[in-house]
């Protein structure tokens, strides 16, 4: 029986793996690695699905800009060759969505084949409203609310996350005499 679970530290040479095999050394090239490059991708939304002791597939999300709005970016989703077609891609997003969602994300994006990832409610991006930072087939963006009305707020290019920067507290109040 395929089983989703949350990715652990050692699922990731197993990953790795799969992610070279199924999309080879051209994926660096692509606009979607641009903003993944140097960015950790969500831990609470990485899930990998084993059955027995193979791993069957993962899938990742990471945090994006969309101008100023947080959302997140969905990919790589990928199965192991000969198990496609299972419903294992599906099973991994339908998890990884609803636990998005239980964590207040209100907006994911993708860049992908409309036809199946409509499967879980995806719908392309309306012409015009985002960019990618780099070249990329914009009728392929594809977007899902988990927040009625989020896409609105969406609009411009999507990038990579701005790191929160940590003022540090004065450890006494100035004292001026
Ligand atoms: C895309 C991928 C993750 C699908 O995984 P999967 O476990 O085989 O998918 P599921 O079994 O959940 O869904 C199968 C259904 O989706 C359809 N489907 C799969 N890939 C599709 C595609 N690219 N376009 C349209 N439909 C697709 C199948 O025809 C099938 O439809 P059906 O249920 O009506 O018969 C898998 O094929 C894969 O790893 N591909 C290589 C990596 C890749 O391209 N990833 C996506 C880009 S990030």
């Amino acid at each position: 029986m395929v089983e989703i679970a949350r990715e652990r530290p050692e699922d990731v040479p197993h990953i790795d793996a799969l992610i070279d095999v199924c999309f080879g050394p051209g994926r660096f090239a692509k606009t979607a690695y641009r903003l993944r490059e140097g960015v950790n991708p969500v831990p609470e939304l990485s899930y990998v699905a084993y059955e027995d002791k193979d791993l069957r597939g993962s899938l990742r999300f990471w945090p994006v800009m969309i101008g100023p709005m947080k959302a997140l970016l969905l990919g790589p989703v990928v199965v192991q060759h000969d198990q496609r077609g299972r419903g294992i891609g599906i099973m991994l997003m339908e998890k990884a969505i609803a636990e998005a969602k239980a964590m207040g994300h209100r907006l994911i994006v993708l860049v992908g084949d409309e036809p199946y990832y409509a499967k879980v409610g995806f719908k392309p991006v309306p012409k015009g409203q985002m960019t990618m930072p780099g070249p990329v087939n914009l009728a392929r963006l594809l977007y899902l609310e988990l927040v009625e009305g989020a896409l609105a707020e969406a609009k411009g290019v999507i990038s990579r996350p701005v790191p929160d920067i940590k003022v540090a507290a004065s450890s006494a109040p100035v004292v001026v005499a």
